[in-house]
């Protein structure tokens, strides 16, 4: 189904809990003993895992949370600069790193999700990070590391087009693109998964804001692009997992 199919009401009721009485809570996958969907998808059989600077190397000045708070605003122009590659890492944590392991098919992350499912990918769009060759990457929150999933010609201009002539897009250090991998939070949610979907891709990308001020960085939410040209992008099929969002960020 495309978005032009949905109607206003349809809209507003997303937008609401009703959902809720309506899912027959005993045939969901956790109540009928599926076993949950993976943490995180697997890397290619071979893929070649680039490990991230843990945080003790990191070196990053303390910031001030309320100070974070108050200065974050949406930037939409960056410097040339290169980002150091201890400065992505420490992006991707505070978007999806794991704090801590509950069980096998649980992790515990620095922001919340609704039943902890944590139901996303995050995607790099790498255009300048120091020692990190151009390329579209994805993140392993369970070994914090990197592996190369494409390297598509033209990225900046491709990430511009795909995000509907938004320049900006392709003009920063990286782009981090989140897919959902809804099957994640209906395994317990069912029909109720999709709202608390979308709730959870707010924490994620306020958590990119925020940890931006710490590192003299800048970003700005996107949820204007086009589904199919963003999914080519990354190469994803556009039906278990595809693009919801996306976030430019930039030295400023
Ligand atoms: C869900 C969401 C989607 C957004 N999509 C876009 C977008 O596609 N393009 C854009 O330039 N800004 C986008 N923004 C940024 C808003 O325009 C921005 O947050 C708003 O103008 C307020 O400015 P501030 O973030 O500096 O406070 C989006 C923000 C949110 C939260």
């Amino acid at each position: 189904m495309k978005g032009k199919t949905m109607t206003r009401e349809m809209g507003r009721s997303f937008l609401k809990d009703d959902i809720r009485l309506e899912v027959d809570w005993r045939s969901t996958p956790q109540a009928c003993g599926a076993p949950p969907p993976t943490i995180q998808k697997p890397a290619p059989k071979g893929a070649e895992l680039i490990r991230l600077p843990s945080a003790e190397q990191w070196h990053i000045a303390p910031c001030n949370l309320m100070d974070a708070m108050a200065r974050r605003e949406s930037h939409r122009s960056f410097r040339k600069a290169s980002l150091p590659l201890n400065e992505l890492s420490f992006l991707l944590w505070a978007t999806q790193g794991v704090r801590a392991r509950l069980h096998e098919a649980a992790v515990l992350r620095t922001v919340p999700s609704a039943g902890c499912r944590h139901p996303f990918e995050t995607y790099i769009a790498a255009l300048n990070i120091k020692d990190l060759p151009p390329a579209i990457y994805r993140y392993l929150p369970l070994e914090h590391a990197l592996i190369q999933e494409r390297t598509p010609k033209n990225l900046a201009a491709s990430l511009a087009a795909a995000a509907h002539g938004q320049d900006f897009a392709g003009q920063a250090a990286a782009t981090f693109i989140w897919t959902a991998l809804p099957a994640r939070t209906e395994w317990r949610y069912a029909e109720a998964s999709y709202k608390v979907i979308a709730l959870d891709a707010g924490h994620v990308c306020q958590n990119l804001y925020l940890a931006c001020e710490a590192i003299n960085a800048g970003t700005c939410a996107i949820a204007a692009y086009n589904q199919d040209l963003m999914d080519a992008l990354l190469g994803i099929v556009g039906e278990d997992e595809f693009t919801v969002y996306l976030a430019p960020v930039g030295k400023i």
